[in-house]
């Protein structure tokens, strides 16, 4: 089968830039292992897809060059994908920082993109699971479990590596390297810390406790959300925005009472109510189980407040807005929402995401070594990535 252009990968960069294509004329084929479209966005965002953030900015992402994604993100916004889904009669809210998401289900951002790629008129072909490509001198053949498709523009959209249960393969990665782009080792990103058998048995009673924190890493990189201490280690918010800059060997600090003066707030308590002991008091502010742990640790002391003094306090104060805990590892690519690293955006054209030594060959959404933080962010550049190659592939 002949097509102008062939996209590996239906998911939101694929489909997005699908459609694009169709409006410009051009025969289009998407093609995708899974039996049905769009299968991580069907999954995403508790099953009701955070698709954009009305907040989002090149600052929200990263990459090894920072300002490859200032292009397409100012070329299709979040309020142009807002528009599309305005048109289509979606219902969605705003949960918080920014991020929306639909009312009903992830269901209606796939028919929404579904929809947009009938009216353009591509083709989908669904459980083809692309094995090679080959680069000829008509343009590119792709050869898929089911047979081999012809194209002038060859689009990889194949996204990354996390739930291999969804169909992630590597195939992006190699076709990379397949035509001498350079790509960056990849790695879990937005995923759940684990901790140290010995640190898991200290908080084993805490799993599903959760904590409003601000959780540095130590490059200085802060988010200020819900901890969520679990059977495996931490997880929440935070810790997934801070997994994406945490690496093997460092610690996380953990604020864990961001919005008071600590020391403060225990020198007017040891005034107020001076035979109060320290853990009772602090149990109004902190789950009462991760006070006792402390405690029983000697990481603060079991005292009423009129017997600490002032250092007492600092240390304590210290303790709880600086709370260390050194991770061992990550849940891997199993629970990740993205793939940190991938194709080098130096190798492709910011402007139309052609590979500079590949006429014709395309590189969109997650397999580039670009990865946005928790809160909608990733969809917004599968799309503005999408809308863009669309323009031109
Ligand atoms: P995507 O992974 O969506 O699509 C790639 C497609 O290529 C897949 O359909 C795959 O089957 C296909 N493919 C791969 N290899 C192939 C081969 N060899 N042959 C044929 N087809 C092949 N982001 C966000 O902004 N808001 C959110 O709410 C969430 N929530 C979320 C939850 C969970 C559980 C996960 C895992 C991820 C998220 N994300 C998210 C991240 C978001 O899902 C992700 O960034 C985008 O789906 C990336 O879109 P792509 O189109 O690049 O790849």
């Amino acid at each position: 089968m002949n097509y102008d252009v062939v996209i590996i990968g239906a998911g939101a960069a694929g489909l997005m830039c699908a459609a694009q294509a169709g409006y410009r004329g051009r025969q289009v084929a998407v093609i995708d292992m899974g039996k049905k479209a769009g299968r991580k966005i069907l999954i995403s965002g508790g099953g009701r897809c955070n698709f954009t953030n009305e907040n989002a900015s090149p600052k929200n992402y990263l990459c090894r060059n920072p300002h490859f994604v200032k292009s397409c993100l100012s070329r299709y916004t979040q309020h142009d994908f807002i528009e599309l889904v305005d048109r289509h009669g979606l219902a969605y809210h705003h949960k918080t920082l920014g991020q929306l998401f639909c009312d009903n289900s992830a269901q209606d951002i796939v028919d929404i993109l579904l929809t947009e790629c009938e009216w353009a008129g591509v083709a989908l072909h669904l459980r083809h699971e692309v094995l090679n490509v080959e680069r000829n001198e008509q343009g590119y053949t792709v050869t898929t479990n089911q047979g081999q498709l012809h194209c002038q523009s060859l689009v990889i959209a194949s996204g990354g590596l996390t739930m291999p249960k969804l169909g992630a393969t590597p195939i992006g990665y190699k076709i990379a390297e397949q035509f001498g782009l350079q790509v960056h080792p990849t790695t879990a990103a937005l995923v759940p810390l684990t901790l140290h058998d010995h640190d898991k048995q200290r908080f084993e009673g805490l799993s599903g406790v959760s904590i409003d924190s601000l959780v540095s890493s130590e490059d200085g990189t802060q988010f200020r959300e819900n901890i969520l201490f679990t059977h495996r280690g931490l997880s929440g918010p935070a810790i997934l925005q801070i997994s994406s800059f945490w690496q093997a060997g460092q610690a996380v600090t953990i604020n864990l009472l961001p919005d008071q003066d600590v020391t403060e707030l225990l020198t007017g308590w040891r005034e107020q109510s001076p035979q109060k002991s320290l853990k009772t008091v602090l149990a109004t502010l902190l789950p009462k189980r991760f006070i006792e742990i402390l405690t029983e640790e000697g990481a603060l002391p079991d005292k009423p407040l009129n017997q600490l003094n002032h250092s007492e306090i600092k240390a304590i104060a210290q303790t709880l807005t600086q709370w260390q805990i050194k991770p061992n590892g990550t849940e891997g690519y199993r629970t990740a929402e993205v793939t940190l690293g991938g194709v080098d955006v130096d190798e492709l054209s910011s402007k139309t995401f052609e590979a500079k030594k590949t006429p014709g060959l395309y590189f969109i959404g997650e397999v580039t070594d670009v990865t946005g933080w928790l809160g909608g962010y990733n969809f917004q550049y599968a799309w503005s990535s999408g809308w863009c190659c669309g323009q031109y592939c």
